[in-house]
């Protein structure tokens, strides 16, 4: 199974800019790890004709077209080029107030049209005070995906601790091996042939320092990288540092 790296560029530009961002990344070797940007969606395109890393949109609607202004529809994203589709990030649940129902649609519409989707799940630090990481991880699982990925071929999962986002305090490599083994038997448990070995990625403050330690336990399939995936040299260490 090959590694995932995603650049989440979130409602931001790298401050090199575009051309040179994808100039420096486009010419890695990826080895053998999957290279996906997420850009904001006027640049999806730019994206893929810059050709060399695959490409993912931030978010999508649970419609395909109508009177819903502001939207953008997995066929529009489809059109554009892109693969992937990052769903149910908790910046989208909790600033947008999207709940688990509305995300299994966009997933269903999203795998309908053909895009892998980057299905985001992650505890506060209320939950993981409270000791219930594992069934609020399991809970999330099923409300927003058991049923909306009938008909996925594949589906990438993203562990993000909401407490680790954007704070510059990311979980550590034992913390986050504890927490994919207990998703890992979720998903052995809730689609026992077809996604029990589905990739499981961790993203929350990811940088060129802590790479190491968070591969150090062999369990992490690769990073969803905000803040750090902006600067291309550090999104270029990250990688080097999941050999
Ligand atoms: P961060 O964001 O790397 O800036 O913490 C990760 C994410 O939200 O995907």
């Amino acid at each position: 199974m090959s590694k995932y790296l995603i650049a989440n560029w979130k409602m931001n530009l790298p401050p090199e800019g575009i051309e040179a961002y994808l100039a420096n990344v486009c010419a890695a070797d990826p080895r053998d790890v999957a290279l996906v940007v997420a850009p904001p969606f006027p640049f999806l395109r730019h994206v893929v004709q810059a050709g060399a890393v695959s490409v993912a949109a931030q978010n999508c609607s649970d419609q395909q077209s109508g009177a819903l202004t502001g939207e953008v529809s997995p066929n529009m994203i489809r059109e554009c080029g892109a693969d992937a589709v990052i769903l149910g990030h908790s910046e989208r649940r909790n600033l947008f107030h999207e709940p688990d129902a509305l995300i299994a649609r966009k997933l269903s519409l999203a795998i309908a049209t053909g895009l892998t989707p980057v299905l985001c799940i992650g505890e506060d630090l209320r939950v993981r005070d409270a000791g219930e990481v594992s069934r609020f991880l399991a809970d999330q699982l099923k409300t927003a995906a058991v049923d909306a990925l009938g008909d996925a071929r594949e589906v990438i999962v993203a562990y993000e601790p909401i407490w680790a986002i954007g704070t510059g305090r990311s979980a550590t490599g034992a913390m986050v091996a504890e927490t994919l083994v207990e998703i890992r038997q979720a998903l052995e448990r809730f689609w026992p042939s077809r996604f029990a070995s589905a990739p499981i990625l961790y993203g929350g403050s990811v940088t060129p320092d802590n790479v190491h330690d968070l591969v150090a336990h062999g369990t992490i399939d690769g990073f969803l990288v905000g803040g750090a995936s902006l600067d291309s040299r550090k999104f270029l260490a990250i990688h080097a540092g999941m050999r």
